[in-house]
């Protein structure tokens, strides 16, 4: 209770003064440092699942794009969460776009980030990645690529990423999702998707860690169908629903909604949740999906879940709620499960498409 209390009364409202990007430096800071509150109280064993061979304590996960570049994983598993994605990671460093770059909707419970991949890139991602892999404790970390904003080829960029960091990774992502690059989200396309998916599957090393893909929230109908497809024709382990959106749905109320870039949290639960399940038909349940987008309670999550997510993420309410977040989350979550009568997650996973006809 001690540490809910002095992230909710200090630290939390102290951060939410600061510039966004400048709070969540201090934020990497102090958690490298050793300084994150550690409510590791052993997860409910009904939360547990075995995915992709990997052993799943629960299934909350943090979202790519708070760790970056790889610098604060066992911090972030320490708070909880059942496996961290980290990225978006490019092969060469870039630097991003031009500040300020994140905007909150505080009224809204929302983000706007129009960072465009600043990372620290491959080379320092692998070190961190090898030094984790080679430290007692470990945990599970999947691993987001992205590519340079100036690169000929994004098929070849995907690729480095994905054969040099392949063996530090329980999964790997190919995020083609991320609204601020320019000519991304159009390699979620059926041409482009299948050459690129060709690409960076032959570039992985053998034995591969499961192979996922992230998508936007802002895709037609057509679009869908053929990511099904060519996601189950080409041997893809799992796709993360979704990214941002560049939707600004009405009612939105923080002063900084009209800024560029892609919109998180709240706004988001109900247009990601929709295309989560619009996935899970499609693959007909056959792929398991992360379910990210607006995840601010055990219900949200909860929801994902029925809706057809084998695993949740969240970051954006991270921001507004803190660290004590995740540990509410899950017993919530492990409460709503019992309530309903389902005697492990595995078996609500999807359980509105079977229940709703
Ligand atoms: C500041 C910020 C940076 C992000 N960077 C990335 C990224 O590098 N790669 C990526 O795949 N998603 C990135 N995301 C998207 C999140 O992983 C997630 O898909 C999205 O924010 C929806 O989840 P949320 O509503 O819980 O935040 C970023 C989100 C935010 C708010």
């Amino acid at each position: 209770m001690a540490a809910a209390f002095v992230f909710d009364r200090l630290i939390g409202p102290a951060l939410r003064r600061l510039d966004p990007e400048t709070a969540h430096g201090l934020t990497l800071r102090a958690l490298g440092a050793g300084l994150a509150p550690r409510p590791r109280e052993g997860d409910d064993p009904l939360l547990a699942q075995r995915l992709w061979g990997r052993d799943f304590a629960n299934p909350l996960g943090l979202s790519a794009g708070f760790d970056k570049d790889a610098a604060v994983m066992a911090p972030m598993l320490g708070l909880g969460f059942g496996f961290v994605e980290v990225g978006s990671i490019t092969p060469r460093p870039q630097p991003g776009n031009p500040r300020p770059r994140i905007f909150r909707l505080p009224e809204d419970g929302a983000v706007i980030n129009r960072l465009g991949f600043n990372s620290g890139g491959l080379v320092q991602a692998r070190a961190r990645l090898q030094a984790f892999r080679n430290r007692p404790g470990g945990g599970l970390v999947g691993v987001n690529l992205g590519k340079n904003k100036d690169s000929a080829s994004a098929g070849a960029d995907y690729a480095e990423g994905a054969a040099a960091l392949a063996p530090f990774a329980d999964y790997l992502v190919v995020n083609v999702s991320s609204p601020n690059t320019p000519g991304l989200r159009a390699l979620q396309g059926r041409g482009e998707l299948e050459d690129l998916l060709g690409q960076v599957t032959s570039a992985l090393p053998s034995p591969a860690p499961p192979l996922l893909l992230k998508i936007a929230p802002d895709l037609t109908d057509a679009d869908k169908r053929d990511i099904a497809e060519v996601c189950l024709a080409q041997g893809v382990a799992g796709i993360v629903a979704t990214n941002t959106t560049v939707q600004r749905p009405d009612g939105l109320r923080g002063d900084a909604r009209g800024e560029a870039g892609g919109l998180s949290g709240q706004p988001l639960f109900g247009p990601s949740t929709a295309v989560l399940s619009e996935l899970y038909s499609l693959t007909e349940g056959r792929l398991p999906l992360i379910g990210v987008g607006g995840v601010a309670s055990g219900g949200d999550a909860y929801r994902k879940i029925r809706a057809g997510a084998s695993l949740v993420q969240l970051y954006t309410a991270l921001i507004y709620q803190g660290p004590n977040l995740v540990a509410r989350i899950k017993r919530e979550l492990a409460r709503l499960l019992r309530e309903d009568g389902f005697e492990n997650i595995t078996a609500a996973i999807g359980a509105d498409h079977r229940y709703s006809g």
